[in-house]
């Protein structure tokens, strides 16, 4: 099967979301003469242009998109035609009542922002899949048309009658019975057995703890719900011409209802949004962990290699709770070359020009309110020269020879009412791990579990709470196999129903790891528990009973003082690493320097200084990023693309800088 792609020999992709419906055509012709100026080759087109496109039920004015997708074709720029459907005009919401959402506590939400409808009401699932047809039927075969945009970021809930009845529907799919969903929900506590199908509903606002398998079955519920939206609009969007790729864009988060790499088997590509909450560093860590996510969903979860792409991205701030923050000049640049060292087919911003009403009118944008002679725009437009010297290099496989497991259903089961502790949080233990092995120079695959590990030398499960039993051979096998494994508190503690493994925790890997935990320790916001082998814990500590392990580093201090924190256990050639409280970062970073380099990976650029970010790939580039304000030094042979000089050994990266090196072939 050949992968379908937007672009051509490896060309990367450059641009993102224009709206030039909310503009008078002589603005769209100045767009498009700066976007050629700034060589931008993609846009995002009518992601939220339903009303223009309909503004009557039926009636249908579709003259200006002809327009603008004319315009792009003849400016030799592509579009990424979006399906509007993550936000029903108005005539919609007061049409169809029984399709505006319903939250857990009863209110039935109404239009004025944007994804106000339910994925599982008959009524916007008809006019969402009538809007899709429509834009098929024009503009399946249109020159400018590179790709089908399917929705925008889906992740919505609801709990009206609708969903109600879906629901149950799936849980009749999902259970042979309803012995079976009885068993899967543990109902014989607090007398919540079920002896009738009609009693079952979705978990709305109750009296106290709500049952965690039916908020886990919730979940995966609304995955497979919001996936069929998208699959019956890429269905309708394929039959119209079958060479034009599909995809839809990803938000993260955990708070979203879905199962990103179950997903990736229906897209051409991957696309991902990302938008760093940190300020400081933090911003690079979290890039780079992105970048790793959208991969390993890419490359594992579509049971067939596809490429993905860095959908959307802040051309300028980064947003906070409260507060804007302005990327300092360089930084744009470099988390867009991050992106692509890891593997993106290029680089896309939200938004191409700043509005001048709604509610992201201040949102950043490569046209902002202060049009394109500003600092943003030039940076924008050195970016576009520098994809262009890069032609040919995308899509590259990353070397990577650690493995972090990534599971969205244990992400969400950690967040259930009645957990040991507040705050519980799989994607943030793996970002925390994937941030020690950034700083220690490691790139690292974030996989779904099951995910061939042919390359892993070693395997980490973050906090990976489920563990079915394929999960559990899956990881059996790597160790069997000879790879190092190491596995943090709160794995393997519950199976895929989040019903708790017995025997003493954890009870999927006991044997593995040569430990039994007897008990858990909580710890408190602000506490730390010193640990023997220098450093801290923090979030949470255990009572573990070596069985087999030896004891790396103990509780020092507090009830557990004296008892192992961090242990070891030899299988075969390889070690099984226990790990149970959250290292400190300096501590977690010399830990896993420690555990990578008995396994025997090495850091992408040895050599390279703290600050600066390197990523090694199989087709020969190495990318360096400098996130320091000093000139930094990195050994380097080759020629750097970006410059076109040769380096000889060694190479200078500008303050805040990047170089793309060729490297010599030995
Ligand atoms: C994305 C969304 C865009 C825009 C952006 C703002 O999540 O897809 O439409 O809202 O956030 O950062």
């Amino acid at each position: 099967m050949t992968t379908k792609t937007p672009w051509n020999d490896g060309r990367l992709c450059y641009g993102g979301d224009w709206n030039p419906e909310q503009w008078p055509p002589e603005v769209w012709r100045e767009d498009v003469a700066l976007m050629r100026a700034a060589g931008v080759d993609l846009v995002t087109v009518g992601v939220f242009a339903w009303s223009r496109l309909e503004p009557e039920p039926g009636r249908y004015t579709l003259d200006w998109l002809d327009d603008v997708l004319d315009l792009l074709h003849s400016a030799g720029i592509r579009a990424a035609l979006a399906t509007p459907t993550a936000s029903p005009p108005p005539w919609f919401s007061l049409r169809h009542p029984d399709a505006l959402p319903v939250t857990a506590d009863g209110v039935r939400l109404t239009h004025g922002s944007r994804d106000t409808y339910c994925a599982a009401a008959p009524a916007y699932r008809d006019a969402a899949r009538s809007i899709a047809e429509v834009l098929a039927a024009r503009y399946a075969h249109h020159p400018a048309l590179a790709l089908w945009h399917v929705h925008n970021e889906y992740g919505t809930t609801c709990h009206c009658p609708h969903t109600e009845a879906a629901f149950r529907r799936w849980l009749t799919t999902r259970y042979d019975d309803l012995d079976a969903l009885n068993d899967a929900w543990v109902t014989t506590f607090w007398s919540q057995y079920y002896s009738d199908w009609a009693q079952v509903g979705t978990p709305r606002a109750t009296q106290y703890l709500a049952n965690p398998g039916q908020v886990l079955d919730f979940r995966r519920f609304w995955s497979d719900t919001l996936l069929s939206a998208y699959t019956e609009q890429r269905d309708l969007l394929r039959a119209a011409n079958p060479a034009v790729p599909v995809t839809t864009n990803y938000v993260l988060g955990d708070w979203v209802p879905v199962d990103h790499a179950r997903w990736a088997r229906e897209v051409d590509l991957v696309a991902i949004d990302h938008y760093p909450s940190a300020t400081d560093l933090g911003a690079e860590e979290q890039t780079a962990f992105a970048a790793d996510l959208a991969r390993g969903w890419a490359r594992h979860g579509a049971g067939r290699p596809v490429p993905w792409l860095l959908m959307e991205s802040a051309p300028n701030q980064i947003h906070t709770a409260g507060r804007m923050h302005t990327k300092k000049p360089g930084r744009m640049t470099r988390h867009s070359l991050a992106h692509v060292a890891r593997g993106s087919a290029g680089v896309m911003f939200f938004q191409w020009r700043a509005p001048v009403g709604g509610a992201e009118r201040f949102h950043s944008a490569v046209v902002s309110h202060a049009g394109a002679d500003t600092r943003v725009f030039r940076e924008a437009s050195n970016l576009g020269a520098a994809l262009g010297r890069l032609a040919g290099t995308a899509p590259g496989r990353v070397q990577a020879a650690v493995a972090i497991a990534y599971d969205a259903a244990s992400g969400w089961a950690l967040r259930h009412p009645g957990m040991p502790r507040d705050g519980l949080d799989h994607p943030g233990e793996a970002a925390a791990v994937h941030r020690a092995l950034w700083h220690a120079g490691v790139t690292a695959d974030v996989v779904p579990p099951g995910a061939p590990l042919d390359g892993a030398r070693l395997l980490v499960l973050p906090a990976l709470y489920l563990a079915s039993d394929a999960t559990v051979d899956w990881v059996r096998r790597h160790v069997h196999d000879g790879g190092h494994l190491l596995v943090t508190w709160l794995s393997g503690v519950a199976d895929e129903h989040a019903r708790v493994r017995l025997g003493g925790y954890p009870g999927a890997y006991r044997d593995l790891l040569g430990v039994r935990v007897e008990e858990f320790h909580p710890l408190a916001d602000d506490e730390h528990v010193p640990l023997s082998g220098g450093g801290t814990g923090r979030i949470w500590s255990e009572t573990v009973h070596p069985a087999g392990a030896e004891t790396i580093s103990a509780y020092a201090g507090g009830v557990l003082d004296g008892r192992p924190a961090i242990t070891r256990h030899r299988v075969g050639d390889a070690y099984a690493w226990y790990v149970s409280t959250r290292p400190d970062d300096g501590t977690y970073r010399r830990l896993l320097t420690e555990v990578a380099g008995l396994a025997g990976v090495v850091p992408a650029c040895p050599g390279a200084p703290s600050g600066v970010e390197a990523v090694r790939r199989q087709d020969g580039l190495l990318y360096l990023l400098n996130h320091t304000d000093r000139p930094q030094r990195v050994p380097a042979a080759g020629l750097d693309l970006l410059t076109g000089a040769t380096v000889d050994g060694e190479l200078t990266v500008a303050p805040g800088g990047v170089a793309v090196v060729r490297e010599e072939t030995p």
